[in-house]
């Protein structure tokens, strides 16, 4: 089963990846969690230019890159252990793309990142998707102005475009499952673990 997680920069996803990873432990339950980009040594090394070059970026330059990571990734570790049955969480994944560099940049029309998301994927999809729905401006505040990367320095109107690309996205993917990111972290974990189990039930 894969399950990924997505929102905007200060949604909170990684507090939620960590009490997941907890409690699959004490269920005994064996899981891998990648984060995007990123998780084998390529993807890493692609991660750094995307996140931390001081050059100016191409959009499509930095839409390809991400993709690239992407691919790597799906190919080396992704599809073995789907294979094996393992559950694997991924931090952030395609749909990352669509939000920040379609709905966000405007990198290039949304059929071409819908074609190249299939490619760079080798058409491995989430069966589960948890979107951690924030407004840019509560983010704006959860995020500290010094550790911003390249991407988090964009700006507001940047981040309500990628918001709202979420929310299409959301309504329009059976897999999407919107949480409030703005209630407690028990209360959003405790709805993740209920989608989690009736999914694993079924
Ligand atoms: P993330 O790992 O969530 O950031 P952090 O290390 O701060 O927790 O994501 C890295 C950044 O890359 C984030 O700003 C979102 C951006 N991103 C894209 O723009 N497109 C993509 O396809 C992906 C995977 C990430």
């Amino acid at each position: 089963m894969l399950i990924s997680f997505e929102g905007i920069d200060g949604c909170g996803k990684s507090t939620q990846i960590e009490l997941l990873k907890k409690w699959f432990e004490k269920k005994g339950v064996e899981y891998s969690v990648f984060r995007e980009p990123g998780g084998t040594d390529i993807s890493e090394r692609i991660r750094a230019l995307l996140l931390h070059e001081t050059d100016e970026m191409d959009p499509v330059t930095e839409l390809l890159l991400f993709s690239a990571a992407r691919s790597q990734l799906i190919r080396e570790k992704v599809i073995p252990l789907l294979k094996l049955n393992r559950i694997v969480i991924l931090d952030r994944f395609f749909d990352s793309t669509t939000a920040y560099q379609g709905y966000g940049r405007g990198s290039a029309d949304l059929k071409s990142i819908q074609n190249l998301n299939r490619l760079a994927t080798h058409q491995v999809k989430p069966d589960l998707t948890f979107y951690l729905k924030i407004s840019p401006e509560e983010a704006e505040n959860r995020i500290s102005a010094v550790d911003k990367d390249r991407i988090e320095n964009a700006g507001s109107a940047f981040f309500k475009k990628v918001a709202d690309g979420y929310d299409i996205l959301a309504q329009n993917e059976t897999r999407f499952h919107t949480l409030d990111a703005a209630i407690p972290v028990d209360e959003i974990h405790k709805q993740i673990r209920q989608i989690i189990e009736t999914r694993l039930q079924s």
